[in-house]
């Protein structure tokens, strides 16, 4: 054989990939590399705006930080051949225990944004949360995903306008609320504090070098609908869709303060399904979600956004799970970067997780294809760690199977 059949026998060329988010796939090997692209796509402001936290940003680093702190204790010879990796939410079947949480402003990452991710979220068999900040409305939304929805509620002074919404959710089949209860007052994020950074973006003189840079992201800005709060009436003074808002001003003046377990009682009044508390941070605060008849919480510092030093999310996992597992679903947010970690959090007792950073660098980096790829990732992740662990279904995820390092 001569020297060039011996090279085209043992190298096959990789096809040429006409798709660009196609080719930019291909390099995103995990959730950093989708971020990584997503920070070279995304103007300066808008990135920092999805991956910042509070202050010091110590609970969005600890949040992560915290899996990192947990091995495993693999058991071998279980014959792993048929892993089953579905499991129970909310009283709902669920191809792996994994959520998608609400993040508002899905259009900032990627002009077709909630509706990208939950189309996507519908073809991995995941729920996927609608944000009272959506910039896409309720019924859009169900218009494109008819599996299994949450609508995420904050609480505005004017009850009334709550109220309208949960019943258009309802109208729209939309299965569970998320009440957020850690959004009194919203956190300080510096880092926006320092660009200015307004909801919608402004492309202003101060902007327009980072615009420049970004082109693939401002065109498809400018050439879509204006970027607007699609589920909030402008009669309570602004959807954003004639003035960009300082976020903290604007949801410091609507948001209420006032909030209290009375609201969580009066929320159950006007819902029939499940209501899921989202930002729990304590074994006293779940035990009172018992008490209080929701059928889930959700163990959640909101991506170490609002109160910087609230603990890491993983470690309440455990202490949470011997208090209450039984009684109400626990779903563990922040964080969660792989399929791994997924493993470790239902091991210590979570019912499921949820993610949001994953999925916004994802659209960032790719659009709906970007989103499609990211869940890919943690399905797969999660199946290959059950088999590497020798766990056959959910039900064998157990404490036995991690340890603290
Ligand atoms: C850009 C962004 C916007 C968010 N918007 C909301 C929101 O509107 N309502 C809410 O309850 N949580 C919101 N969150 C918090 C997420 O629901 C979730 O708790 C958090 O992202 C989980 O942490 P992770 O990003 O490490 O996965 C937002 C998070 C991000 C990053």
């Amino acid at each position: 054989m001569g020297m060039i059949e011996t090279f085209r026998s043992v190298v096959e060329l990789r096809e040429f990939e006409r798709d660009r988010a196609q080719r930019r796939l291909r390099k995103a090997a995990d959730v950093d590399d989708l971020r990584r692209i997503a920070k070279r796509r995304l103007p300066g402001g808008v990135f920092d705006y999805i991956d910042g936290g509070a202050e010091d940003e110590r609970s969005a680093q600890s949040n992560v930080d915290g899996f990192a702190k947990i091995e495993f204790k693999p058991r071998v010879l279980n014959d792993v051949s048929d892993v089953d990796t579905s499991t129970t939410l909310l009283g709902k079947q669920i191809p792996l225990p994994l959520a998608l949480s609400p993040t508002g402003f899905g259009r900032i990452a990627h002009s077709q944004g909630e509706l990208a991710v939950a189309r996507a979220a519908q073809r991995a068999g995941l729920p996927y949360s609608l944000s009272t900040m959506g910039t896409r409305s309720i019924e859009e939304v169900a218009t494109v995903n008819s599996g299994t929805k949450w609508y995420q509620v904050y609480t505005w002074k004017d009850r009334g306008l709550v109220e309208e919404m949960v019943q258009r959710a309802k109208a729209c089949d939309y299965e569970a609320l998320l009440l957020t209860v850690d959004t009194a007052v919203l956190g300080r994020r510096e880092r926006d504090v320092r660009r200015g950074f307004t909801l919608p973006p402004k492309i202003g003189l101060d902007t327009i070098v980072d615009g420049a840079l970004h082109p693939g992201w401002t065109l498809d800005f400018l050439r879509n609908d204006p970027i607007t709060f699609a589920n909030v009436s402008s009669a309570d003074g602004g959807d954003g869709s004639s003035t960009a808002v300082n976020l903290s001003q604007y949801i410091n003046s609507q948001f209420d303060q006032a909030l209290s377990w009375a609201d969580v009682d009066w929320l159950q009044s006007i819902w029939d399904g499940p209501v899921v508390l989202k930002g729990i941070q304590t074994v006293a605060d779940a035990r009172l979600a018992v008490e209080a008849g929701c059928e889930g919480i959700m163990l959640s510092n909101h991506g170490g956004r609002q109160l910087d030093d609230a603990p890491s999310i993983i470690e309440l996992v455990a202490p949470v799970a011997d208090a209450v597992a039984g009684q109400i679903d626990i779903i563990c947010d922040g964080g969660v970067r792989r399929g791994s970690d997924i493993v470790k959090a239902v091991s210590l007792g979570a019912t499921a997780c949820s993610i949001g950073r994953p999925y916004l660098y994802a659209l960032g980096a790719a659009g709906e294809a970007g989103v499609d790829h990211l869940l890919e990732f943690f399905a797969e992740g999660f199946s290959r760690t059950m088999q590497l662990c020798g766990a056959r279904n959910v039900a064998e995820l157990t404490p036995e199977l991690v340890r603290w390092k």
